[in-house]
């Protein structure tokens, strides 16, 4: 079943009822302001980073009430309703909403008047544009009121949900004409504050939410608009919040127009004040007069949509199958700036307050957009190698707004340094920028420690080299790629984190993961060496790779699939020989798309294995069987149900590996059955099973063993975005950015049919035609370039083009 459908013209999804399974949400902002917005107009925003600058207030903890929001109430008679259906949950006479790239449309009618929003963050300006069109779509002359309506969070979202001993005295607000400034904590520490304002003279204003609301209401019955009428009350402490009235006569067929702005604004510590507890306003004035009016607004959207167009062109497919052209062109690459944005911090499932970025996260987010902003991501990597600690290892976290480690969650996560090779490797293969490599970067954000960005790189592998265990695989701290996989923790009561708890190194317990990735990226950062002239550096790494091998072979290797881990006692993880937990998914995918296994035939059987034991019709399962009890030696992962999550779950993130890992082997139908399964667009017609967004991956679909097989959860913020693209771009579609330029391998299923791709790398468009007259699913029979047949797979890179034409025929 469906709750809408997509415009592929508009690059669009029309969602065409308000009551869809789950909110279904979308993201406007592209740099440093941010608001998340439901289909009925929920979510909340900040500015730059959602727990220490959050603007308004949203309620956790209760994904579908999807309260609070910023909402538009219209009294019409006795009539109250919003024209996104919540909070007053009025039934519409027609309902839409349209999520965009960027922006959310909504049309509401009720009673013959039709009120459509249109919202969105201009590019280069802290300040949410909402447009207001009131229309009189009957016989009859209408008197109405519009009000709006948010309510302020206190800044630090952590601290507003939890000290109100302190916060219910603390809000502090100004009025001036039709602008509602907020201004809590301004007379100390802070030189921010807030505003929203109405592009039209008001005719009341209030804000304290317990006058707007009335004691014991919840936004669904204000008593005020229930009254038809605010007070225009300063708000002392407790609630406060932002709301216009603006009385509005429609003639028959007459439309108003109003143009709401809520802004972000920050003064030098010498301009705080216009005078002695009065902010001052230049800037917010200076922001709000920039958006006065409906071609104001107008030209912003304009450009915020030439903005999206352009980066979205960098890469654009046609090809017969109208999902992969959607997904590629338009969702899955938005789902990865959106990743890059917020790593794992705001979405409906993330508060916003508990995860910053990730180390690991953020690093394989790179691989999803560093071709669309590649200036960005090479900031990113800086960032991130700047949290590093001298000895390779690192913060598993860092918060967004001061770039600094997270020591709550400390480090001990042992995949983390290698990511930072092959989001640094992804960035030097797309833009062939080797000046990264010199930059000097500090460790721990201690200037006075810096290296090169390339030493980084040398630690995050040496880290491996230092860290091995008993059977020479690496050691696995606190946790590898799984968070959940937690082999030194041994927790045994209610509150221990498991990320957390216990020591952060134990020396036993090791990860066929790791050793997989250490193959994969070890070969990447001897690639990066022999680019920069150290030959010396690349022959020690690669035969460090071949004694990980080596390893692998004799004893990450379990006679039909690769082991996952080696546990403290140095048991088996993901073996036979287990109990429960005989397979998993993570070292099949890594250690084939390492090219463990390719030429002696184990990577077929490991791939089998996982076809035969862990495939569902929604996706690849991460273990079978499921773990039935608590195991206190293996940790997290064994506390789930069965299922849910990293316990049998279809976890979505790995769900790519094992469709690239089947490239690595040259099986085109099953890379792409794989990549369908979990594939938004193709799965739309089950929203009512998978329940989340249906335009946007989700972290993990419940497994066979769950109740709700199938039910997706974790919308939006989860490395899915960046690997699938990855996968759907570089090994099914087979376009790869290399060292020396652009490869051309596809690996697609055998009635995909011919294709073309336009892909723009390091300033340079590329017109590529795929022809697959035979129907093979892999191998290139010839590559022509600007009219020239060339050898191998590789495009060697012309900056003096503009534009070059290729041919690839396959087998
Ligand atoms: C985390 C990732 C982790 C994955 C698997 C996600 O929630 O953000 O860092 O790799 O779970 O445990």
């Amino acid at each position: 079943m469906k709750y809408g459908f997509f415009d592929d013209n508009n690059k669009e999804y029309v969602i065409t009822t308000p009551k869809t399974p789950l909110p279904w949400i979308n993201y406007l902002g592209c740099t440093e302001f941010f608001t998340l917005i439901s289909n009925t107009c929920g979510g909340y925003t900040f500015y730059k980073d959602a727990k220490l600058l959050r603007m308004t207030r949203y309620r956790y903890n209760d994904t579908t009430l999807d309260t609070n929001g910023k909402y538009f109430y219209i009294k019409d008679g006795d009539t109250i309703w919003n024209p996104g259906w919540q909070p007053t949950k009025t039934e519409l006479d027609s309902y839409e909403c349209r999520h965009g790239i960027g922006y959310s449309k909504f049309t509401g009618a009720k009673n013959d008047i039709e009120a459509a929003l249109v919202t969105f963050v201009p590019i280069g300006d802290p300040v949410e544009l909402t447009k207001v069109t009131l229309t009189n779509k009957g016989n009859s002359k209408k008197d109405i009121q519009l009000f709006s309506y948010v309510e302020w969070c206190l800044w630090n979202a952590d601290d507003d949900m939890k000290n109100y001993q302190r916060n219910l005295s603390i809000g502090e607000v100004e009025v001036v004409d039709s602008t509602i400034y907020h201004k809590t904590e301004y007379r100390e520490r802070r030189n921010h504050y807030a505003v929203y304002s109405v592009n039209s003279k008001i005719d009341a204003f209030e804000t304290s939410r317990d006058e707007f609301r009335g004691a014991y209401n919840g936004p669904d019955k204000p008593a005020a608009v229930i009254a038809g009428k605010l007070n225009s009350t300063i708000a002392s402490g407790w609630y406060p919040i932002a709301s216009h009235q603006l009385n509005v006569s429609l003639n028959p067929g007459e439309s108003k127009t109003f143009v709401f702005a809520l802004g972000y604004v920050e003064n030098a510590e010498d301009e705080k004040w216009e005078k002695p507890g009065i902010i001052n306003k230049k800037k917010a004035d200076a922001l709000l007069a920039k958006y006065q009016t409906t071609e104001d607004f107008d030209k912003a959207f304009d450009g915020l949509c030439k903005y999206w167009n352009e980066l979205l062109s960098k890469f654009h497919i046609d090809s017969k199958d109208e999902h992969v052209n959607r997904m590629v062109n338009i969702w899955n690459q938005y789902q990865c700036m959106v990743t890059f944005n917020m790593s794992r911090s705001a979405s409906y499932y993330e508060t916003g307050i508990g995860r910053g970025m990730g180390f690991r996260d953020s690093c394989q987010d790179l691989l999803g957009f560093v071709h669309l902003i590649p200036d960005r991501a090479r900031e990113r990597i800086i960032d991130i190698a700047s949290t590093q600690f001298q000895d390779g290892s690192a913060y598993h976290q860092y918060q967004p707004l001061t770039k600094k480690g997270n020591s709550d969650i400390g480090s001990g996560f042992n995949d983390d340094p290698l990511w930072l090779i092959a989001g640094t490797s992804a960035y030097i293969r797309e833009t062939g920028d080797t000046s990264i490599l010199k930059e000097m970067v500090p460790y721990d954000n201690d200037m006075s420690v810096a290296t090169t960005l390339m030493e980084h790189l040398k630690r995050s592998f040496d880290y491996i080299v230092n860290h091995k265990g008993p059977h020479n695989l690496p050691l696995i701290g606190r946790a590898d790629w799984n968070d959940c996989l937690n082999l030194n923790c041994f927790s045994e009561h209610p509150g221990e984190s498991f990320q957390c708890f216990g020591p952060s190194e134990g020396p036993v317990a090791e990860s066929v993961f790791i050793a997989g990735m250490f193959v994969k990226y070890g070969r990447e950062y001897a690639a990066l060496a022999k680019l920069m002239g150290d030959s010396a550096e690349e022959a020690r790494v690669l035969s460090e790779v071949d004694k990980m091998i080596a390893a692998i072979e004799k004893d990450g290797w379990d006679g039909e699939w690769f082991v996952r881990a080696y546990d403290a006692y140095s048991h088996k993880v993901g073996s036979k020989e287990c109990e429960e937990g005989q397979i998993y998914i993570e070292p099949q995918g890594m250690c084939v798309m390492a090219g463990v296994g390719v030429d002696d035939g184990n990577a077929v059987k490991a791939l089998d294995s996982v076809k035969e034991k862990l495939d569902t019709k929604y996706g690849v399962m991460i273990l079978q069987p499921a773990y039935t009890r608590y195991h206190l030696e293996l940790g997290e992962i064994t506390s789930y149900p069965p299922g849910y999550k990293e316990n049998a779950g279809i976890f979505c993130h790995n769900n790519p590996w094992i469709s690239i890992a089947e490239t690595c082997i040259g099986r085109g139908d099953r890379a792409f059955e794989v990549y369908k399964k979990t594939c938004p667009s193709y799965i739309e017609d089950i929203s009512e099973i998978h329940r989340t967004e249906p335009y946007v991956y989700s972290q993990m679909v419940a497994g066979a063993d769950a109740k709700f097989h199938g039910e997706a959860k974790n919308s939006w913020l989860t490395g899915t975005a960046a690997w699938t693209f990855t996968n759907i771009s570089q090994y099914i579609l087979g376009i790869y950015p290399t060292l020396e330029g652009l490869s051309v391998n596809p690996c697609t299923p055998a009635a995909f049919g011919d294709f073309n791709v336009t892909r723009v790398y390091r300033g340079v468009t590329y017109n590529i035609e795929i022809k697959n007259p035979n129907k093979v699913q892999k191998g290139i029979a010839s590559l022509i370039v600007d009219g020239q047949e060339i050898q191998g797979n590789i495009i060697p890179f012309d900056g003096s083009k503009n534009t070059v034409n290729v041919i690839a025929t396959m087998r």
